[in-house]
């Protein structure tokens, strides 16, 4: 039997203040994922970077072949000259270092273990059974459009509402340019995505500075891939994001100014496989919290979400059978299972 991988919903809620953390690791002992004997350091930092200057323009076309193929090959890519401008990030990572800084119980009145609600705070929590701590605090909201949500969103700091607001309305746009390119790439019509797309979902994470604790690891998250379409992972300037590249953890550090897209299971399932999901977690740092803001864009309920008929063919039969985004999100909250197998249950039967 597979084991099971907590999702951080699953989190059952220990006080914020109770866990206090160890080693900073690169280990996930329940893993099925490549065996994760380290990170593997003759990684060039290489990650690869496209300009989105190149998406207008006579490189166009170029711009594609490269998204194509950071997705194909890779699964991520960090984008520059993305248009969000530096003072609506800066003031981004300003306001979520604020509400992390909250005394604890102005921020205990987002908690909820409903995944469905509007705006939900997930704490960090221990699993005992495997003396694992998982140490990420998230806040967790829906933000598009802005305007239907934000009247949900915390008060306090009293600039929250508007500073979010303006960075998650610049992301959107930044998504929906992305998304574009990725369709024409997979060569599919260049509104093929954007037309299932529907909400826009962000998450604020925060990673406390751990210190010295008797339980076996801390993770900042554990490897999970996102049900997304893409994700879009702005960071501040302390590393911790780490991906699976040619079977071997590498460290994605933060490229000022650019953002980091990778590949969720929608696409992969869009896709026909052709762009994986992306296998991914976060480490803690023992000196500095860290700060990330992960943009989630996922589809509408009801939107058909197996493989494109335009990629299946006698030599590319369809690996997923059609689905709709509600069932995918049903099942991912019923079935416990490790995220990297959920699309499993959506396969195509075999003649
Ligand atoms: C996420 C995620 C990684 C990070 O929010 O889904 O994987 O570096 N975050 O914070
Ligand atoms: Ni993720």
């Amino acid at each position: 039997m597979s084991p099971t991988v907590l999702q951080q919903a699953d989190a059952h809620h220990p006080a914020l203040s109770e866990p206090k953390n160890v080693q900073y690791t690169y280990t996930d002992p329940l893993s099925e994922f490549p065996a994760l004997s380290g990170v593997d350091a003759s990684f060039d930092g290489s990650t690869p970077i496209i300009d989105m200057e190149g998406l207008l323009g006579p490189q166009r076309s170029d711009f594609i072949k490269k998204i194509g193929h950071a997705c194909e090959k890779n699964g991520f890519f960090a984008v520059k000259n993305h248009g969000i401008p530096e003072m609506k990030i800066n003031n981004m990572l300003d306001t979520a270092r604020d509400f992390f800084h909250l005394p604890e119980e102005e921020r205990l009145k987002f908690r909820s273990s409903d995944p469905d609600s509007i705006i939900r705070l997930v704490t960090g929590f221990q699993d005992k059974t495997r003396n694992i701590f998982v140490s990420r605090q998230s806040l967790k909201f829906h933000c598009h459009p802005v305007e239907d949500f934000k009247n949900q969103w915390p008060s306090t700091p009293p600039s929250f509402r508007e500073k979010v607001g303006e960075y998650c309305a610049s992301v959107r746009k930044v998504e929906v340019a992305i998304l574009e390119a990725i369709s024409e790439s997979l060569g599919l019509e260049r509104d093929y995505i954007d037309k299932l797309l529907k909400g826009h979902y962000v998450s604020i994470n925060y990673y406390p500075a751990c210190q010295e604790s008797e339980l076996d690891v801390t993770h900042g998250v554990r490897t999970h891939t996102d049900p997304t379409l893409i994700t879009i992972l702005m960071q501040d300037d302390v590393p911790g994001l780490q991906v699976i590249n040619d079977d071997k953890w590498i460290d994605v550090n933060p490229i000022p100014d650019a953002v980091v897209v990778h590949v969720g299971d929608m696409l992969q399932a869009l896709s026909n496989c052709r762009y994986k999901s992306l296998l991914h977690q976060a480490v803690v740092n023992c000196e500095k919290e860290r700060i990330s803001i992960a943009s989630y864009c996922y589809p509408s309920d009801d939107a058909a979400i197996g493989p494109a008929k335009k990629l299946i063919d006698d030599d590319h039969p369809a690996i997923y059978k059609d689905f709709t985004y509600k069932e995918f999100h049903e099942s991912m909250w019923r079935v416990k299972c490790s995220t990297a197998k959920r699309l499993d249950l959506f396969k195509a039967e075999s003649d």
